[in-house]
């Protein structure tokens, strides 16, 4: 076996291979309709985001699809439009935005743990935190992978509280041969680059009730229903015509890239299963993930190394990792006020958060690379001993 690069062997890469990136359309399938609306001038409120959100709604089947700035303003109107208060009970394990709309909002988060299997916030813990102050529950899609919504929706109802998901890795996800964008009172999707289906910025806020459907619309456009005066105070969070454009057509590519991404992530775990040490995210039998990121989880002392020491062994290779999500919000400056609140509590959120890693995964990327990268692993565990010196 060569040695890995970090030993003085050949890096497995010449250039940096990435740990994503945005498979867009071809620049003739847009340039017509950009041509159309740059020389009309209507650049934004105009008929391209109308026809997105038509066709979102058709592949979600869902009663409304409102186009938007971002995922994260998306959630920040959904729990401003709901008029929630109080507390909101969501995970830690997840990307800073889901926590920041509620801070928005003035609204205290509830972090509660996760399942050690699927990542997602687990029920049972979500049923153990609710109090007289929670008004909702705010459920992730990591990954792409669907929460128990069955479970969450019962918990919601019986306590008589809000149930939102933040969907932003989720555009495509099945839970039970429904698509994530059709359950609990609404949900919020991202568009941006590192996403299945991207319009440069953007989001999608989906949702089968009218009220909020009214309220959402009103809301992206400050407040305004159109009357200058405000019915409370909104933000400027609309999709423009351009952005709207890129997304119908990347909205085309999206089974073609889910079909992909599900063959490169069997692939990475056929070929990874087999080393010591590596486990995978769960996904439900009754659950379609989108993928949006490939994550393993490294048990240092069965692997060998830990996961900073195999990132920075990936690195050597000129092969990119993330640490999704770490540090895990209640362990960020921002919400360091609550850090004292979780001493010693969220040990599978800290413990997962600690030990996985994204590996380079996006729609166009190449058998070949999937292929490289797992060689690299191998490499780099079967001389692990000789690895983890070199980074001391
Ligand atoms: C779980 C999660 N929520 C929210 C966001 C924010 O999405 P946006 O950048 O569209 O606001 C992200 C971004 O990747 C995310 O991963």
């Amino acid at each position: 076996m060569d040695k890995p690069a970090v030993l003085g062997g050949k890096p497995t890469f010449k250039s940096l291979l990435p740990i994503t990136k945005p498979t867009l359309p071809k620049l003739d399938s847009l340039s017509n309709r950009y041509t159309e609306i740059l020389s009309s001038g209507m650049i934004t409120n105009s008929k391209y985001v109308k026809q997105f959100e038509e066709e979102l709604q058709n592949y979600i089947k869902v009663k409304h699809a409102l186009a938007i700035s971002s995922c994260t303003s998306g959630l920040m109107l959904i729990i401003k439009s709901l008029k929630l208060k109080g507390e909101i009970i969501l995970p830690s394990f997840t990307f800073s935005a889901s926590g920041h709309a509620l801070i928005w909002n003035n609204i205290k988060p509830k972090f509660v743990d996760i399942d050690e299997k699927t990542y997602n916030i687990d029920p049972k813990k979500v049923n153990e935190a609710i109090g007289p102050k929670t008004s909702a529950i705010l459920g992730v899609h990591i990954f792409g992978n669907p929460c128990d919504i069955k479970a969450l929706d019962d918990i919601a109802r019986d306590h008589k509280i809000k149930l939102i998901f933040d969907a932003a890795h989720a555009l495509g996800s099945e839970y039970k041969n429904k698509r994530i964008g059709r359950f609990g009172h609404a949900e919020s999707f991202s568009c941006s680059p590192t996403k299945l289906m991207v319009t440069g910025e953007g989001g999608i806020v989906t949702s089968n009730i009218d009220e909020l459907k009214r309220r959402i619309m009103i809301g992206r456009n400050y407040g305004d229903d159109g009357s200058y005066d405000c019915e409370f105070a909104g933000l400027n969070a609309r999709m423009s015509e351009l952005h709207a454009i890129l997304g119908l057509e990347s909205l085309n590519m999206l089974e073609k890239n889910l079909k992909n991404r599900r063959k490169f992530a069997e692939m990475y775990i056929e070929k990874l299963k087999k080393l010591p040490g590596i486990k995978f995210q769960k996904i439900n039998s009754s659950c379609r993930t989108t993928f949006k990121d490939f994550s393993i989880y490294i048990d240092s002392k069965k692997f060998g190394l830990n996961r900073d020491e195999l990132s920075k062994a990936l690195a050597k290779e000129n092969i990119m990792s993330r640490k999704y999500f770490y540090p895990p919000l209640h362990k960020q400056k921002a919400y360091s006020r609550f850090l004292k609140e979780y001493k010693n509590k969220l040990p599978v959120t800290n413990n997962i958060s600690k030990n996985v890693l994204s590996l380079p995964l996006y729609s166009h990327m190449e058998i070949k690379d999937v292929n490289k990268v797992c060689d690299a692993i191998k490499r780099i565990n079967g001389y692990s001993g000789f690895v983890r010196k070199k980074l001391k």
